[in-house]
């Protein structure tokens, strides 16, 4: 079993992530470290249970206490204000009480869902994250953003929730849908391209290795970024110093692209890698990075077989609903830019125009 630790530094609520491949079979050693816990509740969803239920459950019944299992919806539906007391009402039933520890086996959707959770059952009870997408290795599960949609707003109901553990098992991505991957993928490549050079230029490099999920070249790319994100997470936990807003790159364009496309058609990576594309152009014409820069950039994404533009999608209905976004916000329009690949920057209301001009060619016909 290869094994990276990574620490999220936050003092008492501090956590070591896991990397590694084999790890999701440790999880009951890794529990029995966490002492007084009577009831250990996995959140998950059918089709991952069948695909490493046995496993995990195995493993933390090997430690001593047998589980309980909640099956909530896929994707999306797991965010939901029904799931959420859904789960509450189990967690209940099952007379789980202030030293119960949450167990999140899935995705970001089953890692925000078992997060809120976490956050608000009994006014707080302790959370592992076992994520099981390459987003969710990559992002989600550190952080401690835990999320509910409403109807007419995504992540609109939230807390700040750190977990305890996080164990990413990069042999659970094998039986990841592909579209599923290149999500991650293209959260990888942003990563790269704002914080990280010597990432980015290991990703442009090792495309075959990281396509086909090679382990060892998956192992390194995940800790990579997973030490990206401990780190902005450790000096700015929420987001107040701006810092966290970094990993906005592609998401302030990709965020309007997705509202526009109504969340149906285009996956989260897709919009992001059209966003990346958008941004990059408005940070060249900012003068912020050059031309080479990024061509770079639209290379690599191209390289991964993610869009680089979209269609069908008017330029000003996406300018529009990045200042929706805004007004919600009650803040600025801001844009996390490429200050050169591999460096980032956040820079509030560019002028109108120069939005506009970096949007064309890229969204409409
Ligand atoms: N909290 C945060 O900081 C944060 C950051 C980014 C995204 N998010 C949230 O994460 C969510 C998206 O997460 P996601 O991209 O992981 O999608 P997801 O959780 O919906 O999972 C995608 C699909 O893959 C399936 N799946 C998961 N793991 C699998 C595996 N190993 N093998 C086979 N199938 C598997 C799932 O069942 C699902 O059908 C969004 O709701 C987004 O808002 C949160
Ligand atoms: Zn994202």
């Amino acid at each position: 079993m290869h094994l990276q630790t990574i620490r999220v530094h936050l003092g008492q609520r501090g956590y070591p992530i896991k990397v590694g491949s084999g790890v999701i079979a440790s999880v009951g050693q890794e529990l029995s470290g966490l002492s007084g816990t009577s009831v250990v509740a996995v959140i998950t969803v059918e089709g991952i249970r069948r695909l490493y239920g046995t496993a995990v459950e195995g493993s933390i019944a090997s430690s001593g206490i047998r589980p309980v299992v909640i099956e909530v919806p896929d994707r999306e539906g797991a965010k939901t204000i029904q799931t959420y007391a859904e789960v509450m009402g189990e967690l209940l039933a099952a007379r789980a009480g202030k030293d119960a520890l949450i167990v999140s086996l899935g995705g970001g959707c089953v890692g925000d869902l078992a997060g809120f959770v976490a956050a608000t059952y009994m006014r707080g009870v302790r959370l592992v994250h076992l994520p099981t997408t390459l987003l969710a290795q990559v992002d989600s599960s550190i952080g401690g953003k835990a999320a509910l949609n409403l109807p007419g707003g995504k992540n609109s109901i939230g807390a700040f929730w750190q977990p305890c553990l996080v164990l990413s098992d990069v042999d659970v991505l094998k039986t990841l849908p592909q579209r599923e991957v290149r999500c991650g993928l293209a959260e990888l490549i942003k990563y790269g391209a704002i914080m990280d050079i010597r990432l980015f230029e290991f990703i442009e490099r090792e495309k075959g290795r990281l396509n086909a999920l090679e382990r060892e070249a998956t192992l390194r790319a995940i800790s990579a970024a997973a030490r990206l994100k401990a780190k902005l997470v450790s000096v700015d936990e929420r987001e107040a110093k701006g810092l966290r807003t970094l990993l906005n790159f592609g998401h302030t364009v990709g965020h309007a692209i997705e509202a526009a496309m109504e969340y149906r058609g285009y996956s989260h990576g897709e919009a992001i890698s059209v966003g990346m594309v958008a941004e990059t152009r408005l940070a060249r014409l900012l003068g912020l990075c050059s031309d080479d820069e990024a061509e770079r950039l639209e290379r690599i994404i191209e390289s991964y077989g993610l869009p680089k533009r979209l269609e069908g999608v008017s330029k000003e209905a996406i300018v529009d609903l990045m200042w929706h976004d805004k007004k919600v916000e009650g803040g600025r329009l801001k844009f996390a830019l490429p200050n050169g690949l591999g460096r980032g920057i956040v820079v509030a209301d560019p002028p109108t125009g120069t939005v506009a001009k970096a949007l064309e060619g890229v969204v409409g016909d």
